[in-house]
């Protein structure tokens, strides 16, 4: 980094960004095995807080990668970066105000704890798509385990390549047992529970 760029502090402070907005910002951070759920609940649960009034933003796996990520491949390298760059994007998304729901797989522990580190203690909100791989391959949304075990992707996370299940997640969600609608009042509740957001009606 140049030794000439000096950070400056914006006028209106980030605390007043999420007031005029009545909630706290965050970063839910959804990860687990591909068909886990991560997109079916960010989304569900985006839905649900519009609805009621929040401002927030997506970041979904594969969008990222046709603009901000599109010069990264699949190597180890481009992984790490792919995840550093979208924590510091949520991070810059926090700092306007808003609750940010990201979905990416994020096999690494090293990679979620580089993200979680940005964050002050509380705003970083892991959800652990816990869903057995069992009923993700039957799932198989994409297809793509399909091709995975026909050994036409090869370091397919689950199948070839390790998850690296999160030992402390504020919140877990196995949707081989929990409805979508199940899952949306869980993470309404946690969101609740913390003073993220105030109130949880969505007539409002
Ligand atoms: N209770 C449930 N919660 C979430 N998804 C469910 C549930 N029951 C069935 N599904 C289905 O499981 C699939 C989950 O796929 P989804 O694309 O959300 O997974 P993902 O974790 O985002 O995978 P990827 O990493 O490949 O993007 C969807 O087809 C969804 O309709
Ligand atoms: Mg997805």
């Amino acid at each position: 980094m140049s030794s000439n760029i000096l950070w400056h502090d914006h006028k209106v402070t980030r605390a007043e960004r999420a007031t005029i907005k009545h909630q706290k910002p965050c970063l839910l951070w959804f990860t687990g095995l591909s068909g886990s759920g991560k997109s079916t609940i960010a989304n569900a649960l985006d839905v649900a807080l519009y609805q009621r009034g929040y401002h927030t933003f997506l970041l979904d796996g594969d969008n990222v990668r046709h603009g901000l990520n599109k010069d990264l491949g699949f190597s180890d390298e481009d992984r790490v970066e792919n995840i550093r760059r979208i924590g510091e994007v949520s991070k810059l998304f926090t700092d306007s105000g808003l609750i940010v729901l990201s979905a990416f797989i994020s096999p690494f522990t090293s990679d979620r704890r580089m993200v979680r580190n940005l964050f002050p203690a509380g705003e970083f909100i892991e959800v652990f798509m816990d869903t057995p791989l069992s009923t993700c391959e039957d799932r198989d949304p994409k297809g793509l385990y399909k091709k995975a075990r026909a050994g036409q992707i090869r370091d397919f996370t689950g199948i070839d390549s390790p998850y690296e299940a999160p030992e402390r997640a504020e919140v877990r969600l196995d949707t081989s047992a929990m409805s979508v609608d199940d899952c949306i009042d869980r993470l309404i509740g946690y969101l609740l529970e913390r003073g993220l957001i105030l109130r949880n009606d969505s007539s409002a």
